[in-house]
């Protein structure tokens, strides 16, 4: 085992680790826990906890245009800085650790820095990213996107929830400043590694009792908005061969989901989470269905033979049934490959102190995708209970979230070492 260089400072805390789990938890809309959705009033509530916590962790606290939380430890060297970072905000009805570990583990890292009195060569920043999960503008990971230059102050102005609130006056409400979006970018100049600390949300961690994966690659989604359009009729009195029913069509569409992606093998996934009828009565042939479809895979030939099928599968479904079946495309983002550099650097830090690991893929997307367009990326799981994940029973043990901080601050130590 190569000397830890972490060897002389505290060990992350599980009771402080423990005691912020707890405290984010209550941040939730009491009727459905454990929701925190973006722009919240829930988010402010967690996101004003954060601020004292990383004031008193000894960061100095902004918030930039996008509404990103940034603590900043000034290093002994201007320029570069190493950044941790991950999310505050959940899905509906959804996890206590989902993005939270990561924020919590930064935060930790860099209290125990605060504590040792140890000052790196690169400044630490610690990130709480916007919203990540999706929001009500179509768009998800709008932190990261903005920080990595892929989100402008016109885009924000135009998009819009069903209110008609602007993503740019949501910005706003969070302490950032949409008008300005385009400022919160960064350059690889000043991000010089990224590194991210999640839940695994699958099973393979946890079916095998191993408190660390290292991530190699990440999935990235391809997402659709679909409009369905067909005859509104009387469900008593329009025979069976002439309806133009939607809700029909939209079944076959989610089989379609179903099918294409279990048929692409190599990991593709897909899934249609959002479906909405109208006019959604008993007695009526249903005239319109909007479904919002997502897929997701590591393979590149996969997710473009896939998405290709849906394509085509959706217009001859739409043909045969006469009804009209429109799609727009939301996203389509690339798979990511993590560079060997980083893995094996995550490896070696885990090796330093002493924590088994497993390489692994994420099927789940995450803030480091687009911190990837900056500057390399090293993404750590730790096990999440029965694999599940974006539900009320998601659950991770504090010991794994501390293990996972011990191994991140190690790292941290060693890049701060190696960066120039
Ligand atoms: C983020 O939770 C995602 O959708 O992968
Ligand atoms: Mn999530
Ligand atoms: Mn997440």
């Amino acid at each position: 085992m190569s000397e830890a260089l972490s060897a002389g400072l505290p060990g992350p805390s599980t009771d402080r680790l423990g005691a912020d789990l707890r405290t984010l938890e209550a941040y939730t809309r009491p009727d459905r826990p454990y929701t925190r959705r973006a722009f919240s009033d829930e988010d402010r509530a967690a996101r004003r906890w954060l601020s004292l916590e990383m004031d008193a962790a000894g960061l100095a606290v902004t918030v930039d245009a996008a509404g990103n939380q940034i603590g900043r430890r000034a290093g002994r060297h201007a320029g570069t800085a190493l950044v941790i970072g991950s999310h505050l905000d959940t899905v509906e009805a959804g996890g206590r650790f989902d993005g939270i570990a990561g924020v919590l583990a930064g935060l930790e890292v860099a209290r125990v820095l605060a504590v040792a009195g140890q000052r790196l060569a690169h400044s630490l920043e610690v990130i709480n990213f916007t919203c990540e999960e999706p929001s009500d503008f179509g768009l998800s990971t709008i932190g990261s996107r903005a920080m990595s230059g892929r989100l402008d102050a016109a885009t924000a102005s135009r998009l819009r929830d069903r209110q008609g609130r602007s993503l740019a006056d949501a910005v706003d409400s969070v302490g950032g400043r949409g008008s300005a979006l385009d400022t919160a970018r960064r350059t690889p100049a000043d991000v010089g590694r990224y590194l991210e600390l999640h839940i695994e949300q699958a099973v393979s961690l946890d079916r095998a009792k191993v408190p660390l994966g290292v991530v190699t690659a990440i999935a990235a989604p391809s997402r659709y908005r679909v409009a369905i359009r067909g005859r509104q009729d009387h469900a008593g009195g329009t025979p069976m061969t002439a309806r133009r029913d939607a809700v029909a069509a939209a079944a076959e569409l989610v089989l379609l989901v179903e099918r294409l992606a279990r048929d692409a093998g190599r990991g593709m996934v897909g899934t249609v989470g959002v479906i909405e009828a109208r006019p959604n009565m008993i007695n009526i042939v249903p005239g319109e269905a909007d479904l919002l479809v997502d897929f997701r895979g590591i393979d590149a030939d996969a997710i473009a033979e896939t998405l290709a099928r849906f394509e085509a599968g959706a217009a001859e479904l739409g043909a045969r049934r006469g009804v009209a079946v429109e799609w727009t495309s939301l996203m389509r983002e690339s798979p990511l490959s993590v560079s060997p550099e980083m893995v094996a650097a995550a490896e070696t830090a885990a090796r330093a102190v002493g924590v088994p690991w497993q390489r692994l893929t994420s099927g789940a997307s995450h803030d480091a995708n687009h911190m990837a367009r900056l500057c390399p990326i090293g993404l750590l799981f730790i096990p999440c209970r029965d694999g599940r994940s974006h539900c009320p029973e998601e659950w991770a043990e504090v010991d794994h979230l501390a293990t996972g901080a011990r191994v991140l601050l190690e790292l941290l130590l060693r890049l701060d070492r190696e960066l120039r």
